[in-house]
């Protein structure tokens, strides 16, 4: 399981917009980390950087001891399988099988793309990708189509990709923006169990602040592309955490002691 360490890490898109400005911390395995700011703060910017997606414009950041801002795209290849992600939209491709999209989980594993389709996926393959379902259980619908599943059920196909993949850190970016709130807590527990039984850190960007404060071991926000908070969950209460998201916010007189 890796560690993350963010050091500097400023991003300028296209000479103008200081997306993320000088942002540092460090993140253990095994730690459960919310990631708050309001819209436009950066922080699907700073997923994208720690995914290779995007380049910084300085900084570095170490997956273990590797500096992924310096990798070659050949290189960085190997370091992106180990970064498993969860969205808000599931990113399920709609017209294929759930069992199809659990298996393209594999794709950073397989030396041809050609060898996660199902037709041509070996039994070993095949039988993890079953198994990956039934963790998030959903093994009976592994033959329906991913389009014809209710919103929380594709979020747990998304999960059941990303154990396919098996990745040493987990990014979450608003996963269950898109679910009532029953399903939403089922996604929480769902993947909050799958990360702690793996001993996988994992960051997730989240709104919901009765969410945030249930499950989050550590809090970190972001406004106008800065870290402006880095604090234990249990440090926090409420007022605080909507704070955040007002102009001018002065956190330090509102930290409870
Ligand atoms: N590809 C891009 N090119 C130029 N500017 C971008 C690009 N992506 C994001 N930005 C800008 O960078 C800033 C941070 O955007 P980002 O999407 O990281 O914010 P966010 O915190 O994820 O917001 P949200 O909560 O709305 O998802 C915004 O000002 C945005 O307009
Ligand atoms: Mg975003």
């Amino acid at each position: 399981m890796i560690s993350l360490e963010v050091n500097h890490l400023s991003k300028i898109y296209s000479g103008e917009t200081k997306a993320i400005d000088d942002v540092s911390f460090k993140v253990e395995p095994g730690e459960g980390v919310m990631l708050l700011g309001h819209n436009g703060s950066g922080k699907s910017t700073l997923f994208r950087c720690i995914t290779g997606f995007e380049k910084p414009t300085s900084g570095s950041i170490l997956l273990n001891d590797t500096d992924i801002t310096r990798l070659s795209r050949s290189k960085l290849r190997p370091v992106r399988k180990k970064v498993g992600m969860v969205f808000q939209n599931f990113n399920l491709t709609n017209n294929l099988s759930v069992f199809q999209n659990v298996l393209f989980g594999a794709l950073g594993h397989t030396k041809t793309s050609f060898q996660t389709f199902a037709p041509f996926a070996s039994d070993a393959l095949r039988e993890q990708a079953m198994a990956c379902l039934d963790r998030v259980g959903l093994a009976h619908l592994a033959r329906r189509r991913a389009d014809q599943l209710s919103g929380g059920q594709q979020q747990r196909v998304a999960i059941a990709r990303m154990l396919m993949q098996e990745p040493e850190i987990v990014l979450a970016d608003e996963p269950i923006a898109s679910l009532d709130p029953k399903a939403g807590r089922e996604v929480m527990d769902l993947l909050w169990e799958i990360v702690s039984e793996r001993g996988l850190a994992v960051i997730c960007i989240l709104h919901q602040m009765d969410v945030i404060m249930e499950y989050g071991d550590r809090v970190i926000a972001l406004k106008d592309g800065s870290l402006i908070l880095d604090e234990g969950a249990g440090a926090l209460d409420r007022p605080t955490l909507e704070s955040l998201y007002q102009k001018d916010v002065q956190l330090t007189d509102r930290r409870v002691s």
